[in-house]
């Protein structure tokens, strides 16, 4: 495997757990992964799915920092880009699209033959793929369960970045068979109606629903940045 130097040119610098892992933002990612990690301390959840109300509400970026930082506490992590219609991991880890899961989905490749490497130890990624023309049939196949089944034999922890849950039917379809879903909110923004909305419809898939992120906080507004900021400062 090659060494993360090589990547990190090409990450997005909102992969923050990387570019600033002292930061409060960095440690709202490893407080997001602790409280995920106790939510169930004898069987954590496995399949965790991020999804929201909208889309632009930050489900990509959130996927790729928890995927990180649990990847950092030596969890063999698999992060995928089930976003088919809007994927985004491959260009905030600077990676090519194809191959990936619609590839998989469609039996034209094996799961285990698209796994890329973005230079950090214990993470995998699949990326979304060539766009399909049905994302929904594909996602509610009998393949994605099998694939689904197969990687939870393999992987400690599983992060699907889905879809939006108002506007197209697959993460409605995949939260079904995730351990626990995250709704992600970007604060200030996402209409209360919508967020309430999104609950609603995941309960009637009976989606289990491990909580709320709030994504975009102003957190230099908060105690705790002035706390942490502190700490990090004694520390040098
Ligand atoms: N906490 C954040 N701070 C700054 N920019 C953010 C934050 N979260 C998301 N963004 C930006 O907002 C846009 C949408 O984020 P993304 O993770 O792609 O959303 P989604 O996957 O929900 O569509 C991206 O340009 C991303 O970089
Ligand atoms: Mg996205």
């Amino acid at each position: 495997m090659s060494n993360l130097e090589e990547y990190i040119p090409y990450f997005d610098k909102k992969v923050i757990v990387l570019f600033d892992p002292l930061s409060p933002e960095a440690e709202s990612y490893r407080s997001l992964r602790t409280n995920i990690l106790r939510y169930n301390l004898d069987r954590p959840p496995k399949v965790l799915l991020l999804t929201s109300a909208h889309p632009e509400e930050g489900k990509s970026i959130t996927s790729v920092n928890l995927a990180i930082v649990m990847a950092e506490i030596g969890k063999k992590t698999l992060l995928v880009d089930c976003d088919l219609r809007r994927p985004s991991v491959h260009g905030i880890l600077g990676m090519d699209k194809t191959p990936g899961l619609s590839e998989v989905l469609y039996g034209t490749e094996e799961w285990d033959r698209v796994l890329k490497s973005c230079g950090i130890e214990n993470l995998y990624i699949i990326t979304s793929g060539t766009i399909p023309q049905n994302p929904s049939e594909i996602i509610g196949s009998d393949k994605a369960r099998a694939f689904l089944e197969e990687v939870k034999n393999v992987f400690d922890v599983i992060i699907l970045d889905a879809p939006c849950i108002l506007a197209v039917t697959d993460g409605l379809i995949l939260s079904s068979l995730a351990d626990g879903v995250l709704n992600v909110i970007m604060a200030e923004k996402t209409p209360r109606e919508a967020v309430m909305r999104t609950i609603s419809m995941l309960k009637d898939v009976k989606g289990k629903i491990l909580g709320i992120v709030f994504n975009k906080v102003n957190l230099r507004r908060s105690h705790y940045y002035y706390y942490y900021y502190y700490g990090a400062r004694k520390k040098k």
